[in-house]
């Protein structure tokens, strides 16, 4: 009953999951030999198999499958092998009982009929009833249910091959003619026996599979399993595997065929051989020695070999080969790995790297919103696979956040002479800025604490701008980071991509904080006013938000994706000119003029930093090598005009670089520099003449002009283009500009002439000159483009010097815009023109009134011995430069 109801429920488990399962079944099975169901006409039924067996085995294996038939009644097909005990399962539970039970809408001709007899073993006579579906008729393939190979069965079928044996563990697919053996064959399956006996014959040209005698074979062959039988009818084609050596004893013959063949067989004449005795061959006892396993590789090689040569099997061959070669490309990358991990070429496991991270961080004052951002994102890393591209985005990602200096500064300077030293040693002057760096360390010191700030330094080229933040950042023993923005177009440099991108990277200023590896650097940010703007977006404007006071404490990466704290960080920007700086960036930043300097200035600083800089870069010393004053005068009279000293360091290293050919060469040993032996260095002069105007003519003024390279000096010059009076006497006047004016300076022009004319009717009311007329007005070094207001009253100067036909007083320069009605108004760029005066050897200047400012606060060694004047009219302008006129 208890096996019933197990049958039950695994037959239930199948029709819900139409699967194979296991039973453990604890009894032998009483099933005995085959009952077909085939009767059921679905090809898709197997029969039962059943019989006696003795195995220890304790499985049972049940198929099942379930159909819907036309009455719309389930039923299922049920294979068993049962191998086992069976003391309690009497055959009142029989399972083609349970068949009924299970599945009971079948109510006839389901029974496995002939099974009373269930202990007979291979009893002919039950399948006849209730087999009339003829099971074979017809081509039919048959899966054979596997079973255990018995280990002695002494009798079996003969099978009469030629030419190719069945090896053991071989496959082979023989074909059955004969009608006799066929029919023994298909019985012995049935019978669930499907075994034979292969042997070979010794004639290959006998076709027959059957033979007469015992010495038409060889008395060595194989058992062979029939795993497939397929019926053809006329033939019977089966795949058989052979399992192991057999020995023919003798021949069974009509001994056994009344009991083995049905009775339509028995009454076919034949002397052939259908059964034989057998026993199995027994393997002689070896030991196994070097020889022989040498001798066993070498037949099996030659066997390989052999085997190569049918083409059924050199497929297979190639097969293996590949997977061997795979197997061995697997097992050297193996101990390539290991090599690699010995060698410490390996990258590190997950353990290490999160070790690594959480190292970094060990003594860092992570912030706690960005400490959780960390671990999730170890934990993450704990997930990912090594090697997908996943894991080692998250890696960079965290290599980039534990390198954050989170909370570490480095010592501050907040000792004001060291900072005043240090400053010293690097430049000369710069005074507005080493003021603005002491008090800024004052600040620091009364509050205790470090500070950012943002300070942006401007003027002319190589007047050390770049150069003195460094020593800046010594000065304050602050880290140093430098980073030009002159040209940049793309946002990314400075907010970083996100790091969805391939190759993402972080911004200038997150590297810079990896790099430094402090809270409080130094940044210089070089060239802003030159920055581009490309179709990334707008590089100023990224700016802004590094560059905010109010918001840089928690400054946003892009890549970081966390807020920063950059409100430590002193920034340092550099430009030449202020116009290009957008006016919002320009807000945020404290502006330092850095301006050109004057000839004394330039010497000063050629003796004291650039020469000792330059003469050691060339490998000399004070000994061999020395420029006198004098010499360095010329140099910066003639050589070097610029308001910055660049120019002029590339000239003394020019010097010096030509001393030590000549010492090298063996020409001199020591080489002291002055005026007389300067042009064997430099060349020739490149500026012979001061000025343009030694005395300047009627017509001619020298106005003050402020560009990117500092101040200039610049002659305005005017010209009748007619002779007065000419044609038409009473007709209006003009006026033809010329030296690459910009539009402000034309109209500047215009009302400068407007006004003049006026001024003159006040002046000379006879005086028609300026009235009718045709004037030209041009500005020298007409390839250099000029613009701005600032030349106004220098226009008019000029034009009431035509005019009157009277030089100006000598040595005069002037500045500043004029308004239609001739008030004076403020221009800039004071210091650079003051400086560029002085350079040109002008004792008087005129200057706009609002400008006395600037003018005051400029040093004495540049002001002295200079007369001034501030003018808010143009009538108080016009005394200064006609002073014959009042006399
Ligand atoms: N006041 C100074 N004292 C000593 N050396 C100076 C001084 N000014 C400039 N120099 C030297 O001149 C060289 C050029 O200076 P720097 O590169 O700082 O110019 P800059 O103002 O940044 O110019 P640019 O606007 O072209 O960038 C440096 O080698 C620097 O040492
Ligand atoms: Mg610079």
């Amino acid at each position: 009953m208890a096996v019933c109801v197990k049958i039950l429920s695994a037959a239930r488990q199948l029709h819900r999951n139409a699967a194979h399962v296991k039973l453990n079944w604890p009894n032998r099975s009483i099933l005995t030999d085959t009952s077909v169901l085939n009767r059921l006409k679905h090809p898709r039924f197997y029969h039962i198999n059943t019989g006696w067996f003795s195995d220890t085995a304790l499985k049972t294996r049940i198929t099942a499958s379930y159909r819907v038939t036309a009455r719309h009644h389930r039923w299922m097909r049920v294979v068993a092998v049962f191998h086992g005990q069976t003391e309690l399962l009497t055959p009142t539970y029989r399972p083609y009982k349970l068949q009924d039970r299970t599945f009971g809408n079948r109510s006839s001709g389901a029974d496995f009929p002939g099974e009373d007899g269930g202990d007979t073993a291979g009893s002919g006579g039950e399948e006849s009833a209730g087999d009339g579906g003829a099971p074979y008729n017809g081509s039919q393939i048959t899966a054979l249910t596997p079973m255990m190979v018995p280990e002695v069965f002494p009798n079996v079928p003969l099978i009469a091959v030629s030419r190719n044996p069945v090896f053991p563990r071989f496959i082979k697919i023989i074909e059955v003619k004969n009608e006799a053996l066929m029919e023994l064959l298909r019985r012995k399956v049935r019978l669930a026996q499907p075994y034979a006996g292969v042997f070979l014959k010794k004639d290959d040209n006998n076709e027959s599979d059957v033979v007469e005698s015992l010495d038409s074979i060889y008395s060595i062959g194989s058992f062979v399993q029939i795993h497939e039988m397929q019926d053809l009818g006329d033939k019977l084609r089966m795949i058989v595997m052979g399992h192991r050596r057999l020995e023919t004893l003798l021949v069974m013959g009509k001994m056994h065929s009344e009991a083995d063949l049905g009775p339509e067989l028995q009454t076919l004449p034949s002397s052939n051989i259908l059964m034989v005795e057998v026993a199995n061959v027994q393997h002689e006892q070896f030991t196994v020695t070097e020889e022989v396993k040498a001798l066993t590789s070498e037949i099996v090689k030659t066997i390989r070999d052999i085997i190569a040569l049918n083409p059924l099997y050199r497929s297979v061959l190639t097969v293996e080969e590949k997977i061997k070669q795979t197997h061995r490309k697997y097992l050297l990358q193996e101990q390539l790995k290991i090599i690699k991990k010995e060698l410490g070429l390996e990258k590190e496991d997950k353990e290490a790297i999160e070790e690594k991270f959480r190292e970094r961080l060990k003594d860092r004052a992570v912030p706690q919103h960005i400490m959780d951002v960390i671990s999730e994102e170890l934990n993450k890393l704990g997930l990912l696979d090594n090697h997908s591209s996943e894991f080692n985005v998250t890696r960079n990602y965290l290599d980039w956040l534990t390198s954050m200096p989170w909370g570490t500064n480095s010592e501050e300077n907040l000792s004001l002479e060291r900072a005043k030293e240090v400053l010293e040693e690097d430049h000369y002057g710069m005074d507005d800025v080493k003021k603005r760096i002491l008090e800024f360390i004052a600040v620091s010191q009364l509050r205790g604490s470090t500070q950012g700030k943002i300070l942006c330094f401007y003027g002319p080229p190589g007047v050390g701008k770049t150069s003195i933040a460094r020593s800046i950042a010594r000065a304050l023993n602050r880290q140093y980071f430098r980073f030009s923005v002159g040209g940049m177009t793309d946002v990314a440099e400075i907010k970083g991509h996100r790091r969805t991108y391939v190759g993402a990277m972080p911004g200038k200023i997150i590297q810079c904080l990896k790099k430094t590896k402090t809270e409080n650097p130094l940044v210089l940010i070089d060239e802003v006013d030159k920055m581009g703007r490309g179709y990334q977006g707008d590089p100023s404007s990224a700016l802004l938000e590094l560059l905010d006071p109010e918001q840089n404490a928690n400054f946003l990466d892009h890549y970081l994706d966390v807020p920063v704290d950059l409100s430590k960080v002193l920034f340092i920007c550099t430009a030449n000119v202020v116009d290009t700086i957008p006016e919002p960036l320009r807000d945020r930043m404290e502006m330092i003029n850095v301006s050109g300097y004057v000839a004394q200035e330039k010497l000063a600083i050629a003796e004291r930093y650039l020469v000792p800089q330059l003469r050691s870069l060339c490998g000399l010393t004070e000994v061999k090598a020395s420029i006198s004053s004098d010499a360095l005068s010329v140099l910066i009279r003639q050589y070097c005009r610029e308001s910055g000293v660049r120019n002029l360091q590339k000239q003394v290293e020019k010097v010096f670089r030509k001393v030590a050919y000549r010492i090298v060469s063996g020409k001199q040993t020591t080489v002291t520099v002055t005026p007389d032996n300067l042009q064997e260095y430099v060349g020739k002069p490149v500026f012979t003449v001061d000025r343009m105007y030694d005395v300047t003519p009627p017509g001619v003024v020298m106005g003050l002009a402020w560009t990117a390279l500092g101040g200039s000096t610049m002659f305005i010059e005017t010209s009748l283009r007619r002779p007065v009076g000419g044609a038409d006497p009473k007709g209006e006047g003009s006026l033809e500009v010329t030296g690459q004016l910009g539009d402000i300076m034309k109209e500047s022009a215009k009302i400068a002439s407007t006004f003049a004319r006026a001024f003159l009717m006040g002046q000379e009311p006879q005086n028609q000159f300026l009235v009718n007329s045709h004037l030209h007005l041009h500005v020298p070094e007409g390839a250099t483009p000029k613009d701005g207001p600032s030349a106004g009253c220098t226009i008019v100067t000029a034009l009431l010097s035509l005019a009157t036909n009277r030089p100006v007083r000598q040595n005069v320069a002037m500045t500043g815009e004029v308004s239609l009605t001739g008030k004076i108004l403020p221009v800039g760029g004071i210091k650079e023109k003051t400086i560029a005066a002085r350079r040109a050897g002008v004792t008087c200047i005129i200057l706009p009134a609002e400008n006395r400012k600037d003018y005051s606060d400029l040093p004495d060694y540049i002001t002295q011995g200079l007369e001034v004047h501030f003018v808010d009219h143009y009538s108080q302008i016009y005394p200064i430069v006609f002073p014959q006129n009042q006399s």
